[in-house]
């Protein structure tokens, strides 16, 4: 029962918000501590060293810092890996989304294949030519289905990362128009927030556990807490109102444990400069702990 964290402070992805300091703020609000309280060993990997953007220069605006974001997410792919490989639980801590690029590469390097269910707002699924904003951390999604520049989707080689007939997007509110088509053509699971309304997160989760279970090894959680209501997560790079609970939040993390399935988790998105006292990095810690095995009673 290992977990290894490693943080990852990244923006590059995103516009310079403050996500950077997401692995701070969630290791403040006492990350660690609770999940040996959980009984797990927790082996902190520390840092990857990202660069400040301050100090590059932005070359293709339709992939902003593309080889920064390279960089990092070869990087980072071998370090997931080589913790599947270990039979420890790699726990990724952003940062912006597009370390979802290296996270899932260094998923599909192991011999065990993985389901995925991605909490988020958004698809993350932009290509090149669907990309509003130029930023990668709306593409990691499609980059992992092989989709986008080449100089992204061939981290960890050249086949696809994902599985789509076991990947589940939760929470989903707001895409841009070409995104939505291009995510339409996928066989990729999209539960919206009408979704969720309409069925209940019970319902949704279940369903999105099943998906992700057909014929896999193992679930791999990608968390972005933009996911959650601004109202109680209002530290997030992109907040967007009408999304999922506190409670909600909750129980998804807390049915995803019951599953026994989780394998490998990334929390990613956290902006403490946006929050109100680091209440969105503690409930980051609170979701997480959750689906590592924390119960009320
Ligand atoms: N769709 C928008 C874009 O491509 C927003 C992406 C937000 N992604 C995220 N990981 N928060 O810029
Ligand atoms: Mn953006
Ligand atoms: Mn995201
Ligand atoms: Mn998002």
């Amino acid at each position: 029962k290992v977990i290894r964290i490693i943080g990852v402070p990244i923006d590059l992805g995103a516009d310079r918000r403050g996500v950077d300091m997401g692995p701070s703020a969630i290791r403040y609000a006492g990350l660690n501590a609770r999940l040996k309280g959980l009984g797990w060993k927790v082996e902190d990997y520390g840092n990857l060293e990202v660069p400040v953007p301050e100090t590059r220069v932005i070359k293709d605006k339709r992939l902003k810092y593309l080889e920064e974001i390279v960089t990092i997410n070869e990087r980072l792919h071998l370090i997931v890996s080589e913790a599947i490989k270990e039979g420890v639980v790699p726990l990724i801590l952003g940062g912006d989304h597009s370390l979802g690029i290296g996270t899932l590469a260094g998923l599909a390097l192991s011999e065990k294949s993985f389901g995925l269910i991605w909490f988020d707002t958004h698809g993350d699924y932009n290509s090149l030519d669907t990309t509003e904003s130029g930023n990668i951390h709306g593409m990691p999604l499609a980059v992992a289905n092989g989709i986008g520049a080449p100089e992204l989707t061939s981290i960890g080689g050249a086949k696809k990362k994902l599985r789509e007939e076991n990947t589940v997007i939760i929470g989903a509110r707001e895409m841009d128009p070409q995104e939505k088509e291009l995510l339409r053509k996928s066989k990729i699971t999209v539960f919206t927030m009408r979704d969720i309304d309409q069925v209940g997160m019970t319902e949704v989760v279940k369903q999105g556990i099943n998906i992700a279970s057909q014929g896999t090894d193992g679930i791999h959680i990608s968390f972005d807490l933009d996911v959650i209501d601004p109202e109680e997560a209002p530290g997030v790079g992109t907040p967007v109102a009408g999304g999922i609970t506190y409670r909600e939040a909750h129980l998804a993390m807390e049915l995803l444990a019951d599953s026994g399935r989780i394998s490998s988790m990334d929390v990613v998105e956290v902006n403490p400069i946006l929050d109100n006292h680091n209440k969105t990095a503690k409930l980051a810690v609170g979701l997480i702990c959750s689906a590592f095995g924390e119960q009320i009673f």
